[in-house]
């Protein structure tokens, strides 16, 4: 592929202005990982484009001079999908940063990619609207982003991921043209479903530029629980009971006894029992529209977690307390990073498989002599497994035995029924694990979906496929 050429400088100003072409060490360092491991490459230009025709204009001269487009957003993804590792072009969609419609009528909203997750989610509250989809890095990550690697989050358990809330997406094409996908309607049985390729697709078909989302009506109560366990396998199996007693939570998460045992040393005003005798945490949730429904449900809720093995259930009593609950779960992985650096694997199963998922981490750990710390969106049968590097040689860190056990993992994970990525996406770090997943004529397809679109793949090259 191309380099970028003095002369590529002054013609990507040409088509941006000076203020939006940067070279500068410490803005290129800064596009060059996301929150993935320790894994850096350099861009050799960040570009800010600030509307779709200039996102249009840039892909056209790259796909012209065969030059990579790395899109970037907050960089907070967990696959290395925003590292730009043929060099070449980060396109930062910083400046598509404006909520453009919230319409209350017809429960949708028009968001640009730039757009914060939880400064949409707070903007859509205001007006009674919920928008659910909540991943731990709402804070920082972006619309854009979101859409992009189909991010779920705890609320996924009860309302779904994003691509549950996409209607329709302006995308402009890897050859310079801009479309739109699909409709603004709740229905939609007209052509391709373009809108869901695009989902998922991590920034290797097509360049977001506005999102129009579905809305749902903000559930006004909420109980919040935490039920400590004497071991982690009772607590991964009292999962299945709970949905099999015609409960579905807004949030069941699980925390591995470490996990939160690292994350309490960095938040503040958050008091849990973490004695010697307990291995893990439901962090449990209900909610809904009438508080007295949704208390009986979280009584029933506590009961069942009571007689599936939790040592106690302590409600949130106070939305500081409720907050400070989640505040801790959504640090989970944040505490781990600084704790050691570590890789992270997104292993998803069939829900009531998950005591056999978490057994086999550890009963693989052992065999190939890795340490690892789970915790997860237990109720979509979501567990990221955390290897963590703590005393293990660079050699090792590096080496096959550990991509030997991952892949060992992935194999058992896969005659679960499950797969290798909930919600993380394969990008840079998954990409060799892919056969794993697909066989090999279903790979040749998304294969050609990709040449398709992008047929001298210059956009976020070297990602998802081996
Ligand atoms: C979480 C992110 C790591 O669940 O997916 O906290
Ligand atoms: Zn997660």
């Amino acid at each position: 592929m191309a380099e970028v050429t003095r002369k590529s400088l002054e013609e990507l100003t040409a088509l941006l202005g000076a203020e939006h072409v940067s070279i500068d060490a410490e803005r290129r360092s800064d596009f060059s990982h996301d929150e993935t491991e320790d894994l850096r490459v350099l861009p050799d230009v960040v570009l800010r484009p600030g509307t779709p025709e200039e996102v249009a204009a840039v892909l056209r001269w790259a796909n012209e001079h065969e030059v990579p487009v790395t899109p970037a957003a907050a960089r907070t993804g967990l696959s290395g999908g925003a590292i730009p590792v043929h060099g070449g072009i980060s396109l930062s969609m910083e400046r598509f940063n404006r909520i453009l419609e919230i319409d209350s009528a017809n429960f949708q909203a028009v968001v640009e990619p730039g757009v914060v997750n939880q400064v949409f989610h707070e903007a859509c509250r205001e007006k009674g609207l919920f928008y659910p989809p909540d991943p731990s890095s709402w804070g920082s990550s972006t619309m854009g982003g979101n859409v992009a690697y189909n991010a779920g989050g705890p609320k996924a358990v009860k309302y779904g991921v994003t691509s549950a809330y996409i209607l329709n997406l302006e995308v402009v094409l890897p050859t310079g043209e801009v479309i739109w996908t699909g409709a603004n309607t709740l229905k939609n049985s007209t052509g391709y479903n373009l809108t869901q390729l695009m989902v998922g697709s991590e920034g290797t078909l097509g360049v977001i530029t506005k999102i129009v989302v579905r809305l749902i009506p903000y559930p006004r109560h909420h109980f919040t629980m935490l039920a400590p366990f004497a071991s982690a396998e009772v607590a991964c199996a009292a999962v299945a009971r709970i949905f099999q007693a015609g409960i579905t939570p807004s949030g069941l998460e699980f925390m591995e006894r470490d996990a939160i045992d690292w994350t309490l040393r960095y938040v503040d005003g958050v008091s849990i029992p973490t004695g010697p005798g307990i291995e893990a945490h439901l962090l449990m949730e209900v909610d809904g529209t009438d508080e007295e429904a949704v208390l009986r449900e979280a009584e029933q809720l506590a009961a069942v977690a009571e007689e599936a093995g939790a040592l106690e259930v302590l409600f949130a009593q106070t939305q500081a307390e409720r907050d400070a609950l989640w505040k801790l779960r959504r640090r989970v992985g944040e505490a781990v990073k600084k704790h050691s650096i570590y890789k992270e694997e997104d292993t998803v199963v069939p829900r009531a498989k998950l005591p056999d998922l978490l057994r086999a981490v550890k009963r693989i750990g052992g065999e190939y002599g890795f340490e690892s710390v789970c915790y997860g969106h237990a109720g979509d049968g979501n567990l990221h497994v955390n290897i963590v590097k703590g005393g293990m040689s660079d050699a090792d860190w590096h080496g096959d035995r550990l991509q030997q056990g991952i892949r060992q993992l992935f194999t058992e994970v896969r005659a679960m029924g499950g797969t290798i990525s909930g919600e993380h996406g394969i990008g840079l770090v998954q990409k060799g694990f892919m056969d794993l997943a697909f066989a090999p004529a279903a790979l040749d397809l998304q294969r050609g979906i990709k040449s398709l679109l992008d047929p001298k793949n210059i956009l976020n090259p070297g990602k998802i496929f081996a």
